[in-house]
């Protein structure tokens, strides 16, 4: 892949598959106000949780190089699917020919290492796409950090869609809502705290605390990565200063531009402009 890339600063990117990545964007936007951003949402095609890893790792190594060519040097990954199924082949293999000064960070270590703290029975639930579960990333991850914590995993392919199809608040979402948490904490009894390993699942929220006992936490992503970020840039000042400052975020689509404005204005509160773009 050759792009021509300039080294002029620019925004910071946040990609998704669709539009999960804004309860990450939203949340970033307020611990970093200050900065511009770039969200890109592969809508069209959408959900990347039941794809092939390879077909995963193609499609955000092609949004990762569209931000690098729109300006940005750092690029989120705001999907744990992207996260688990192509971060580590882009940073080990594709950053060097796509260009070694600029970074791609995910979402799940930022959230595996707050954990650690958050829980008092060791043991913990993970819902997630079925590419996040299969990937093993969580529990593999949170061995390293923490060997004595259980993680019991339960994929959800039904939740994205819901989510995507604006259907988060229906009555018919309940079905599946309860049949993954039951399914989930089926499997261990001791599960104090489960992780919401997908950044839609925060718009099923009220329905997931419907169905989950009170005393066991629900940790969603958006302030962990944040707080990482402004973590990761206060450590890395020649980043920072590649970081344009201008308080305004761009939104791309692949899908249709009216589609995603509709739908972002549920996960955001407030009405966007958007491009379309093709990747
Ligand atoms: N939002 C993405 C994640 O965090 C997944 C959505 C999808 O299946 O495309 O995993």
């Amino acid at each position: 892949m050759n792009l021509r890339l300039s080294s002029i600063p620019g925004p910071i990117g946040v990609f998704d598959s669709g539009y999960g990545g804004l309860t990450i964007l939203s949340k970033i936007r307020e611990a970093l106000p200050a900065y511009d951003y770039i969200y890109l949402g592969d809508n069209a095609r959408n959900p990347y949780g039941t794809r092939s890893f390879q077909i995963v790792y193609e499609f955000t190594l092609q949004a990762v190089a569209k931000l690098f060519e729109l300006g940005c040097h750092l690029v989120i990954l705001g999907c744990n699917t992207a996260s688990a199924k192509a971060l580590r082949s882009i940073q080990m293999n594709d950053l060097h020919q796509l260009d070694v000064n600029r970074r791609v960070l995910g979402v799940i270590r930022p959230t595996v290492e707050c954990i650690g703290n958050l829980t008092s029975t060791r043991h913990i639930g993970l819902v997630a796409t079925p590419g996040t579960v299969k990937s093993q990333s969580y529990p593999l991850e949170i061995k390293k950090l923490f060997p004595d914590v259980v993680v019991s995993s339960q994929a959800c392919p039904m939740w994205v869609p819901l989510v995507e199809n604006n259907e988060s608040n229906a009555e018919g979402a309940d079905y599946f809502v309860k049949k993954y948490l039951d399914e989930l904490l089926a499997k261990d009894s001791e599960i104090d705290t489960i992780i919401l390993g997908c950044t839609h699942y925060p718009l099923l929220l009220p329905k997931i605390k419907k169905f989950v006992p009170a005393h066991i936490n629900i940790i969603t992503q958006g302030e962990l990565v944040a707080e990482s970020l402004k973590d990761y840039l206060h450590r890395h000042p020649e980043m920072d200063a590649k970081c344009t400052r201008g308080n305004t975020c761009i939104y791309y689509t692949t899908e249709a531009e009216e589609k995603f404005s509709e739908s972002a204005s549920i996960f955001l509160n407030e009405s966007v402009n958007v491009k379309h773009i093709e990747l």
